[in-house]
């Protein structure tokens, strides 16, 4: 019988890859979405594998699921949550229950079932960090009462329910720390850099900066994450574990880039900063590299072509 996987967030950007990645690996996929931030385009090529299932729940109310496809699931992995600089202001209390009640209803149900649990985590678990590059073993400079908290604090509740779990009950877990990650199925409307950039520049319009430009992010393209997702998933990887792109860019050579590759010459029009944003955010793999032989190999350039045009064909 092949394993099952349970997938939270399943109809979301990064659910819906990493459901069709346990299919192409030979699993059976139940996914789980309320449509909260996700959209029911993302999962219509996974709708058409008969080893793909849908159930359309909200995880803060009920976890519940029957394996659709008999026995028990060997993993479930909770990765439902709202993650963009607009969610943050508009859905700042479904992001803190779903990173808390969702978390531990998602463990209580992986405990009872003998299955593997997956938590999707985030570097804004660094906040705005004061080690440069962030590695797994730094505790972060993160704000409990800013407007980002609800995020931040909703992420590191998740961890450490995670590892309460783990230690309380030998739940075999995995905690996996996602850095900046961009690719097709993005919402072009959800305020992050990426989409927000390439969809001004497919426009002809402006390109809008918060802050100086200065600052600087890492981008990963959403194949390389999906890829470290699953060998961490496959690995016997307890703690938590960076993946993200380390090569750094600031925010005006990634509009300089976005320019290029639509061969435009657009103008920078910049904007207040965002409260508390990250000046900088710059992952260490080095543990990704040592434990699951992983390293991203999508350059920013090959990674936003495809991402435009994907973005075109929503324009
Ligand atoms: N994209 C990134 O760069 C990034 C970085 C760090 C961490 N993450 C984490 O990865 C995960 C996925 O992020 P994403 O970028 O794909 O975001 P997304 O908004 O595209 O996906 C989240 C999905 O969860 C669903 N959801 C939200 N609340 C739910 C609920 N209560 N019940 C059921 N479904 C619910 C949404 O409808 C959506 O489909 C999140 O946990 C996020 O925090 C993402």
């Amino acid at each position: 019988m092949k394993k099952s996987v349970l997938i939270t967030g399943a109809a979301g950007f990064i659910g819906s890859h990493l459901s069709e990645r346990f299919l192409a690996e030979g699993f059976d996929v139940l996914g789980v979405d309320n449509f909260l931030t996700g959209r029911e385009a993302n999962i219509q090529d996974a709708l058409k594998n008969p080893s793909f299932r849908f159930e359309k729940a909200d995880v803060i109310e009920r976890f519940d699921f029957k394996n659709p496809f008999g026995g028990k699931f060997w993993m479930v992995l909770h990765f439902a949550c709202p993650a963009s600089p607009t969610d943050f202001e508009n859905l700042s209390q479904e992001i803190l229950e779903v990173d808390s009640i969702g978390t531990m209803n998602a463990l209580k149900f992986a405990h009872e079932q003998g299955a593997k649990f997956f938590i999707a985590s985030t570097s804004e678990v660094y906040g705005d960090p004061l080690v440069h590059p962030q590695t797994e073993e730094y505790w972060g400079n993160v704000s409990s009462t800013g407007p980002r908290s609800c995020y931040d604090e909703a992420k590191r509740f998740s961890e450490a329910a995670t590892m309460v779990y783990h230690r309380k009950y030998k739940l075999d877990t995995r905690i996996v720390r996602i850095f900046n990650t961009y690719g097709p199925r993005m919402r072009l409307n959800d305020g992050r850099v990426v989409p927000a950039l390439c969809e001004q520049a497919l426009r002809g319009k402006p390109l809008t900066v918060h802050g100086d430009g200065t600052q600087t992010r890492s981008f990963c393209y959403v194949s390389d994450l999906v890829d470290g997702i699953f060998k961490l998933a496959m690995s016997k990887e307890n703690l938590p574990t960076n993946v993200g792109n380390p090569v750094e860019y600031s925010l005006n050579d990634f509009a300089n880039v976005v320019n290029k590759l639509t061969g435009q010459k657009l103008a920078t029009q910049y904007l207040p900063s965002r409260p508390e944003d990250p000046r900088r955010r710059k992952p260490d793999i080095s543990k990704a590299k040592r434990i699951l032989g992983w390293e991203p190999k999508v350059s920013l350039e090959d990674g936003l072509k495809l991402t435009l045009d994907a973005f075109k064909k929503e324009l």
